[in-house]
């Protein structure tokens, strides 16, 4: 059974981009693997953050998780930062990663714009963080959003420059193949077609949080930005239309198909009855999730016992490959 790990940051209600780019499939691919999935909260301090509110958002990212159908019996659910292996081989990934190809990540561009100088070290080496959170359990898949996949390609870079250095070119670490799967990879803004839906875009109207309720889903629906032509009856004429493809590609996801089905169904119709066809079946598929969250979140003894289990159960097997990471690199050991 091949290992899986993916993590996301508790940084906010997850939006509607990270449950049909990463959770959904995550939930899916408990069925046939051994699952890790990871509140990455030392990811969450790289950009300036409240100390105050972490660790319940880390709580909350738990169970929202487990509301929309992670299994902690099946899969192993953690936070990052009680898992202290991530950190140790990170450091040592560091040291084996080239400035040059943290240079060419654009996600550090986006997230650093003009204020290039200005930015935590930590917002920097994030990448690498990554690499070792996936590295450390030996996972081989890694289901992500679209946007993640220029870091995994690094990663992969990274383990082969670590394999060559140390391992004289043995496969010590595996190589990490990237699942992003499905119509929604990259779910963008209901504001802006030409950018991605994020918890951390200032307009709430821009996104669906998965704790939204029913109003607010037909309201944000309702006002995402669309053009006036009416919905095309092929894939080929969503081409440049970014905000259209966007929400068939949404409706798609939800749906469990595809652009090509939706649009035998809804092409020729207006945005008018197509966004209340949309806005229908996200209340009806994400409301039950809401409501198993509250629910969850009125018992945090609970969620913080599955995280403190699921700590455990990582380490125990992070603990042995990132002692043998630091012998093939050469420390003393008395
Ligand atoms: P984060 O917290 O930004 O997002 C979590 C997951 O959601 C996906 N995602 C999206 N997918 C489609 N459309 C969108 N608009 C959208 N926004 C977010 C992301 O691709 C991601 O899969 N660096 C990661 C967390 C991480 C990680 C890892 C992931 C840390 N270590 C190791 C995989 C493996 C991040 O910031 O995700």
């Amino acid at each position: 059974m091949q290992r899986i790990f993916s993590g996301i940051q508790p940084t906010g209600i997850p939006t509607l981009g990270n449950y049909l780019g990463a959770v959904r499939n995550w939930v899916k691919l408990q069925d046939d693997h051994e699952c890790i999935y990871c509140a990455v909260d030392l990811h969450a301090i790289t950009q300036p953050h409240d100390p105050k509110t972490l660790a319940q958002a880390t709580r909350e990212m738990a169970a929202a998780l487990i509301a929309a159908g992670i299994d902690p019996q099946r899969s192993i659910l953690f936070h990052q930062s009680a898992v202290h292996a991530h950190v140790r081989l990170a450091w040592i990934l560091e040291c084996v990663a080239r400035i040059g190809w943290l240079n060419r990540m654009t996600q550090f561009k986006d997230k650093a714009g003009k204020d290039r100088e200005n930015v935590s070290a930590g917002l920097y080496t994030y990448p690498v963080l990554m690499a070792a959170d996936i590295l450390v359990y030996h996972a081989t898949r890694v289901p992500v959003g679209d946007d993640q996949r220029q870091h995994l390609e690094l990663a992969n870079d990274i383990a082969q420059k670590f394999n060559f250095d140390f391992c004289g070119g043995e496969p010590f670490f595996p190589v990490i193949e990237p699942l992003i799967l499905g119509p929604a990879a990259r779910v963008m803004s209901l504001r802006d077609g030409s950018k991605k839906m994020s918890k951390s875009d200032p307009s709430d109207q821009s996104r669906i949080n998965l704790t939204d309720d029913p109003d607010t889903i037909a309201l944000k629906i309702r006002r995402a930005k669309t053009d006036p032509e009416p919905l095309p009856t092929e894939p080929a004429g969503l081409e440049s239309r970014p905000e259209a493809r966007n929400l068939v590609g949404i409706y798609a996801a939800m749906e469990d198909t595809d652009y090509a089905t939706v649009l035998r169904t809804h092409g020729g119709r207006g945005f008018g009855d197509f966004k209340r066809a949309l806005a229908d079946l996200l209340i009806a598929k994400l409301s039950p999730i809401a409501g198993e969250m509250r629910r969850l979140l009125d018992d945090t003894a609970t969620i913080d016992a599955i995280l403190r289990d699921g700590a455990q159960r990582a380490s125990a097997l992070a603990e042995p490959i990132v002692q043998e990471a630091e012998k093939l690199v050469g420390f003393l050991r008395v």
